[in-house]
């Protein structure tokens, strides 16, 4: 069932990301993702960016259907089903959370003291949510250098001391995500990783979204690095919307 939901406040994060903030009485874990309907367009899955009592959804403009979320403002409907997928697991203790890009999105909801941010992107001002973190929980890297190291995360996880995390939280772009995963996949660690493909139904109906024989609307889109070490099309090959399997 659709409900329709109104904006609440929408603010403008960097030049090309908004997020949209709206009340809505039904619990969802950070992690899972909601079909988000643009009237005429038709759906797109994202993930909360806020999943208490008020939630929000963060939108990064790269088509015709993220640039319509983009233009909405305070007083529009939001028409939204789900909540869908498998949560993160929710691990007590220290937790790093990596994101690309707009994937930090999905993880804002499991900042608290004991979170570390790792956050890459291109440039300073696509850089997400800093502000929620403590000061010193914080690196970035950055592709053209104008904030923190000078690379991409592979350069950032240098740094530090990725065993020392009880859990560590991975969203981004899948080349990133690869990139992640081959780092962690020899070491002594817990990661989780949130996956993202094609997605019609959201509900296990349609397929669009397989990877492997899982169906990463039902089956994640949250996957462990053991799950993803099975999974030899992670980081290679998906489904456009067309059906049409395209190398990443
Ligand atoms: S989106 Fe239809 S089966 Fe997953």
């Amino acid at each position: 069932m659709m409900d329709r939901i109104i904006i609440e406040e929408a603010h403008r994060e960097t030049p090309t990301v908004v997020s949209l903030y709206f009340t809505w009485n039904l619990d969802v874990k950070p992690g899972q993702f909601v079909m988000v309907w643009i009237p005429g367009l038709g759906e797109v899955p994202m993930s909360l960016s806020m999943t208490g009592h008020k939630k929000c959804i963060t939108v990064k403009a790269y088509g015709e259907s993220t640039r319509k979320l983009c233009e909405l403002k305070k007083g529009d409907f939001l028409y939204l089903r789900g909540p869908y997928g498998k949560p993160f697991s929710n691990v007590k203790g220290k937790k790093l959370l990596m994101g690309g890009g707009s994937g930090m999105a999905s993880l804002r909801s499991m900042i608290d003291d004991q979170s570390t941010g790792l956050v890459a992107a291109k440039t300073a001002e696509e850089i997400l949510f800093e502000k929620e973190f403590k000061e010193k929980q914080f690196i970035t890297a950055t592709e053209d250098g104008s904030k923190g190291i000078k690379g991409i995360i592979t350069d950032a996880m240098q740094k530090i001391d990725l065993s020392s995390f009880d859990m560590i939280y991975v969203c981004g772009p899948e080349r990133m995500l690869k990139a992640v995963f081959d780092r962690l996949k020899d070491m002594n660690v817990r990661a989780e990783f949130s996956l993202e493909r094609s997605m019609k139904c959201g509900i296990g109906l349609c397929d669009s979204c397989s990877i492997n024989g899982f169906q990463v609307c039902l089956d994640g889109p949250t996957f462990s690095l053991d799950e993803l070490k099975y999974m030899d099309e992670f980081g290679r090959t998906k489904l456009l919307a067309s059906g049409r399997r395209v190398m990443i």
